[in-house]
């Protein structure tokens, strides 16, 4: 069934609004004068079935709880009316109204509003119903004189009717981000939210997967992945009770945020993706994944470049000289994009450091003599991209801009200011309309002056460290977060419509700023600022959960590591590098000719494989969470006719056998060719060459050697392989 409602024409009649997509359906019951029901969230529905479920064969829930009545229950919802007034009382005020938008999607607006008060909320669906994917978020209108204070106001909330429920999030920190955490969801709140003010990918992520029947699967088993797309502080709650019914709340944090809505004034919540499979968390992934490069991110259905980004080979040291050999190197080694990250800019303050410049940016022509222009020129000469860092949210007490705009910042009245990084850095007001002006100009006269500027790696590297704008007025000091994150999406989205083909990555200290609210205006993310290949493995793997590999800036970097201290083989940074969209994060000069040699060649390899790494269906066979050993992935294209394996020993006992787990995702009757990517064993691997059933691989996999065979003194403690299979 692909898309079938039911809407109600007016009448008050019990009105069933069936939203479904391909693999999965939600059933409302919007009934004039009562509140909005919720009935299912799952498997398709039969004609029989919402007639059954919509005659009272199942008990309905109120679709979008609002506080007052019953105030025991947990709301998606809560106001403060203009007399003081704390309940909320929402019905449906009228029939569904459905559009058609130009992306094949469908929005359904069900109408409610409040039995007295002239207070009203349409709850919002989105469905992709190819991507089996509905986007929830409400819309609330003040039609009354007096303020109406919201002050709790999810986007989205959903019974969850599984059996034995199980969620998975991630959590983490800078440099260690998108680590996975299973559990049971028993009696209590489990509450994941985010506090950062800026950037919220960093700590706990704003996505989940319910596993509804037992323990978390990748290959089976019904699961909803859950995404709130929104950059700010984000909320997500599962109330779970005594008899073991869950019920999710998801949407924007509303701790120290709640809104004032004054005569006819519209608040709009962030929408939250819903993604049903029965086939695991893997579909889930794979959803979310194709969604997303198709209408989640700017040119996801575009291979994303190879690069070298400057940062970890230089960091700031910034030069002419310094640039061109890097460019020079990145070109010789087949790259095709070169980086000039932090430490480019300043006037009266110079940027040698993280302490001074932020918001001053104008070339500093004594680190560049000849200006950007004389990098572009370079880059030409070398065929290469050229891109830039900048960091717009953001500047420095020392610094110019402060100096003329000290009111631009975030900032409370009659406190001494917070600083974060380098102990100069303040967060500038995006809510202020002057600030959305300042970042686009400064992006505009960039991109205007050097139109040759291919890509901008957009950094943010503070949270809000003290809660105060010098914009909002007193009575609205609450708003600041959300009116932050309104200015930001402002002013990318008026970026974006200027400038719609440059290459954007969205950097925030790393993995800061990993969420799908960002990613319409975004290329890719810097998936972290540790580029340890053993412990990326992990970071990778739980970013790909609900991010595509096209996304995940995946760098190869100078052993030992310069955050982990770890010496990783070369071969082995390489081949985790390679299951992203790949890059380098080095000193090239600082390489033997062997080492640029050896990526030079997985360099030209990976151009062979990108298609199917970056638009490929992902397959997780192996968890590095679980302690066996190893991890291993698999990209198919879309076709079925190539795949890519990978495999990485993630520790190494010896006698112990790590496990090399079946294929997945191939056509079962079709015949694929094993070759062996980056290889370095003294001898051809006995499967190198070799041709093996799609069934055979799904059922018993590949077995290579799990350590490389190599001269005595070259032997190293790691082993890793990654297999292109082709179809014959
Ligand atoms: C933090 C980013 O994550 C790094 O890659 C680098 O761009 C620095 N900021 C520059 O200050």
């Amino acid at each position: 069934m692909m898309l079938a409602a039911c809407l109600a024409q007016g009448s008050a009649q019990a009105a069933p609004v069936e939203i479904s997509t391909r693999n999965s359906a939600l059933l409302l019951e919007a009934t004039e004068g009562k509140p909005l029901a919720f009935l299912h969230y799952g498997s398709p529905l039969s004609a029989a079935d919402v007639k059954s479920l919509t005659d009272g064969a199942r008990s309905a829930t109120d679709s979008y709880p609002a506080y007052g009545n019953y105030p025991e229950n947990e709301p998606a919802m809560s106001v403060v009316m203009p007399d003081g007034n704390m309940t909320l009382d929402l019905v449906v005020a009228g029939p569904a109204a459905r559009s058609a938008e130009s992306d094949g999607s469908t929005i359904y607006r069900i109408p409610m509003k409040d039995r007295v008060y002239p207070y009203s909320v349409t709850a919002c669906y989105r469905v992709y119903p190819d991507d089996d994917l509905i986007e929830s978020w409400v819309e609330a209108v003040n039609n009354g004189k007096g303020n109406v204070k919201i002050m709790r106001y999810d986007s989205a909330y959903l019974p969850i009717t599984g059996r034995d429920v199980w969620m998975t999030s991630l959590y983490g920190g800078w440099a260690n981000e998108a680590r996975e955490a299973t559990e049971q969801l028993l009696p209590g709140v489990k509450e994941i939210t985010n506090t950062d003010g800026t950037r919220n990918g960093h700590y706990s992520r704003g996505e989940v997967m319910l596993s509804l029947d037992g323990r978390p699967q990748e290959r089976s088993g019904e699961v909803i992945g859950v995404a709130v797309e929104y950059p700010g502080n984000y909320k997500l709650r599962v109330v779970t009770d005594a008899g073991r019914r869950n019920r999710l709340y998801a949407g924007v944090n509303e701790r120290n945020s709640w809104k004032t809505l004054a005569k006819g004034e519209k608040f709009t919540t962030p929408p939250v993706a819903f993604v049903y499979s029965d086939k695991g968390m893997g579909e889930v992934s794979r959803r979310f994944h194709k969604w997303g490069r198709e209408r989640r991110m700017a040119h996801g259905t575009t291979p994303n470049p190879v690069l070298l980004n400057s940062w970890e080979g230089v960091y700031f040291d910034i030069n002419e000289p310094g640039m061109a050999q890097m460019m020079k190197d990145i070109a010789s080694m087949g790259g095709e994009l070169f980086v000039m990250d932090d430490g480019w800019f300043g006037g009266k303050y110079q940027r040698n450091t993280d302490n001074a410049a932020l918001g001053d940016w104008t070339v500093d022509t004594r680190k560049l003599p000849h200006g950007i222009n004389g990098l572009l020129d370079e880059a030409d000469r070398q065929g290469v991209k050229f891109g830039i860092w900048i960091e717009p949210e953001m500047t420095n007490s020392a610094s110019e801009l402060f100096e003329k705009h000290p009111d631009w910042t975030v900032q409370a009245v009659r406190r001494d200011t917070v600083k974060g990084r380098g102990g100069t850095q303040l967060v500038l007001d995006m809510g202020n309309p002057k600030v959305q002006d300042f970042v686009f100009n400064m992006v505009d006269t960039l991109l205007t002056r050097y139109p040759r500027i291919a890509y901008i790696k957009w950094d943010a590297n503070a949270p809000i460290m003290q809660h105060g704008s010098q914009y909002l007025p007193a009575d609205r000091q609450s708003e600041l977060y959300l009116s932050y994150h309104e200015g930001l999406l402002k002013t990318l989205k008026r970026i974006r419509a200027k400038y719609p083909d440059v290459m954007i990555q969205n950097c925030a200290s790393g993995g800061g700023r990993v969420n799908w609210g960002l990613m319409p205006y975004f290329d890719e993310f810097w998936t972290s600022d540790n580029t340890d290949a053993l412990q990326r493995i992990a970071m990778q793997y739980g970013t790909s959960y609900f991010f595509p590999a096209m996304a995940m800036g995946s760098h190869i970097s100078a052993v030992p590591n310069h955050t982990t201290y770890r010496s990783v083989p070369l071969k082995f940074r390489v081949d985790v590098a390679m299951s992203g969209r790949l890059g380098m994060e080095i000193q090239p000069k600082d390489m033997s000719e062997a080492d640029k040699e050896f990526c030079r060649k997985a360099i030209a390899s990976y151009k062979e494989i990108r298609d199917v790494v970056q638009l490929g269906d992902l397959y997780r066979l192996q968890s590095p969470f679980d302690g066996k050993g190893a991890a291993s992935i698999m990209y198919v294209a879309p076709a079925k006719d190539k795949a890519v394996y990978y495999w990485w020993r993630t520790d190494n006992n010896y006698g112990t056998v790590p496990q090399r787990p079946a294929l997945d995702g191939l056509d079962p009757d079709a015949t694929y060719r094993v070759t062996e990517l980056n290889a370095i064993d003294n001898q051809p691997i006995p499967l190198e060459g070799k041709s093996f059933s799609g069934k055979y691989l799904m059922s018993n996999g590949l077995e290579f050697p799990v350590s490389h065979s190599l001269d005595w003194g070259k032997r190293v403690d790691y082993a890793s392989r990654v297999f292109l299979l082709e179809k014959q």
